[in-house]
């Protein structure tokens, strides 16, 4: 629920534990639990806000990339309750609303983009990996993403390879914390390309090979806490450098991250450490609005809204694979 570009309340079920057995999302389980729980994390959201539902102004929703049966749960939810209440639904594209997630500062008395300046983006998570320029408020455009596995994807399928439980990326961020990010050297895809893209799979592939060689022995934990401290540093390195090298082409004072794998402290230290040293401000979204979560989706609908855009026509579709534009 927000208002006035605040968070009233953000209540998230995470499925994490439940998709957990099977080593990642299952489709099938992840829409019916969509289903079960659309309508408890509604009550507690409108509870938690203390709204009721006949102050609602609009209802929004995730219209997209995504799992299609996980995507029209809650988007039909929406249009439905839109319908019902004869308000208006805002469909939100899932990268839009990570890309403006820095910005909500969570201090009550600074609304969202009071502060907003041009700037270069990363957002990574489990299911993307995108560098974009944002020119304005609401108007950017992307410069690269990844040719293959997600940077998420990469710390889940190489912590899964190293036989940590799903998902991987906290397990790895937890157990580099005390190893040598030296200790192993892993390749840096793409690093010094003279482009804005990513590519994670060879590197996946990399640990896959040095694991078939030096398999983890459960007797010496400091060199799994080495082997993940190195396979953080070259993920880090490789999203860190080519974030600020793309600031610094294009001449822009700002950079900012989101999505899921900016929780990662490595990411989040090194990116403050760079961009301090080449003089560019850094917004870091906060770690509860990196994972997905329904307040930054609210505060782009409310800010489209505002400015004027049009929302959807209650039978629009949900576009699962609509790229970011
Ligand atoms: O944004 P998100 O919640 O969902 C997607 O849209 O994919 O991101 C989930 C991803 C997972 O791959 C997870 O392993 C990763 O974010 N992640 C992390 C950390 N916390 C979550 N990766 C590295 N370090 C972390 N601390
Ligand atoms: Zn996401």
């Amino acid at each position: 629920m927000v208002r006035d570009g605040r968070i009233l309340s953000n209540v998230v079920s995470s499925q994490v534990k439940l998709h957990a057995d099977y080593g990642g999302v299952v489709p099938e389980l992840a829409t019916r639990e969509h289903l079960k729980n659309l309508l408890p994390v509604t009550r507690a959201a409108l509870r938690e806000a203390d709204v009721t539902v006949p102050q609602l102004e609009a209802i929004a929703a995730t219209q997209g990339p995504g799992l299609p049966s996980a995507l029209m749960a809650g988007f039909k939810a929406a249009q439905s309750m839109a319908f019902a209440l004869r308000k208006p639904c805002v469909g939100i594209h899932h990268h839009e609303a990570h890309l403006y997630s820095p910005w909500i500062t969570g201090d009550p008395s600074a609304a969202i983009f009071e502060v907003f300046e041009p700037n270069v983006s990363l957002i990574v998570s489990g299911g993307h990996t995108l560098l974009v320029h944002v020119t304005a408020e609401l108007d950017h455009r992307t410069l690269g993403s990844t040719l293959d596995d997600a940077a998420g994807e990469c710390f889940d399928k190489t912590a899964k390879l190293i036989g940590l439980p799903y998902p991987g990326g906290p397990e790895i961020d937890r157990l580099a914390e005390q190893g040598n990010p030296m200790a192993f050297d892993f390749p840096r895809p793409l690093l010094h390309q003279p482009n804005d893209d990513f590519s994670f799979s060879g590197l996946k592939t990399a640990v896959r090979y040095f694991l078939e060689k030096h398999p983890v022995r459960p007797d010496d934990p400091q060199r799994l806490r080495d082997l993940c401290a190195s396979v953080q540093a070259a993920i880090v390195e490789v999203l860190v450098a080519k974030t600020v090298r793309a600031a610094r082409r294009l001449g822009l004072g700002c950079v900012t991250a989101s999505g899921g794998v900016t929780c990662n402290r490595a990411l989040r230290r090194d990116l403050a450490t760079a961009c301090q040293g080449h003089g560019l401000k850094l917004r870091l979204a906060q770690p509860r609005l990196c994972t997905d979560n329904a307040a930054m989706i609210g505060i782009l609908a409310e800010r489209k809204l505002r400015r004027g855009l049009p929302a959807q026509p209650l039978d629009a579709e949900v576009e699962p694979g609509g790229a970011l534009a």
